[in-house]
């Protein structure tokens, strides 16, 4: 997968093969934020993702803020939509997270708090188009 990365998506298939291409280029220490609107399609990427990390119990981080998965790789998934202070944040210990050279951290609505960060490797956009079209784009970030 080269970088920028665009593509349309038209069915959740197409939505897996670009997860998976992906899932080739990470390596652990690198945090990927995903942006979209509800339902655009960010938890079900990162859970094709994980997948290819012999992960397969993905599933929303939404409530819980932050899920970990540990198999062939670690992985940190965040969901930053239900905070409401930065506060909460380095209350639930984001530095620590972050700092985690040994995982791979994904994080849904990351442009809600993104000033808290100090680096990110790759912006996942996932944007609905239609009913069953989407276009994802795939920015790799000079840290
Ligand atoms: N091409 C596609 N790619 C991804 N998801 C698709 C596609 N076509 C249909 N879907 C469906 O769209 C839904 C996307 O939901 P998902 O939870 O991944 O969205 P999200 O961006 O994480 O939303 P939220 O902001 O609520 O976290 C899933 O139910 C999935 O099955
Ligand atoms: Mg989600």
């Amino acid at each position: 997968m080269e970088f920028p990365f665009e593509t349309k998506l038209f069915r959740e298939t197409d939505t897996i093969e670009t997860a998976k291409k992906f899932s080739s280029c990470l390596v652990p220490g690198d945090v990927v934020l995903l942006n979209g609107n509800l339902g655009a399609g960010k938890t079900f990427f990162v859970k094709y993702v994980c997948k290819e990390f012999a992960i397969e119990n993905v599933s929303s981080p939404s409530f819980a803020i932050i899920n970990e998965y540990i198999n062939s790789k670690k992985i940190f998934h965040f969901d930053f939509y239900r905070i409401k202070k930065e506060t909460e944040l380095y209350d639930i210990g984001i530095e620590e997270y972050l700092s985690n050279d040994e995982a791979i951290v994904f994080i849904e609505w990351a442009q809600l708090w993104e000033g808290i960060l100090h680096h990110k490797s790759y912006v996942v956009n996932i944007e609905l188009n239609g009913i069953d079209e989407r276009t994802i784009r795939i920015i790799k970030c000079q840290n």
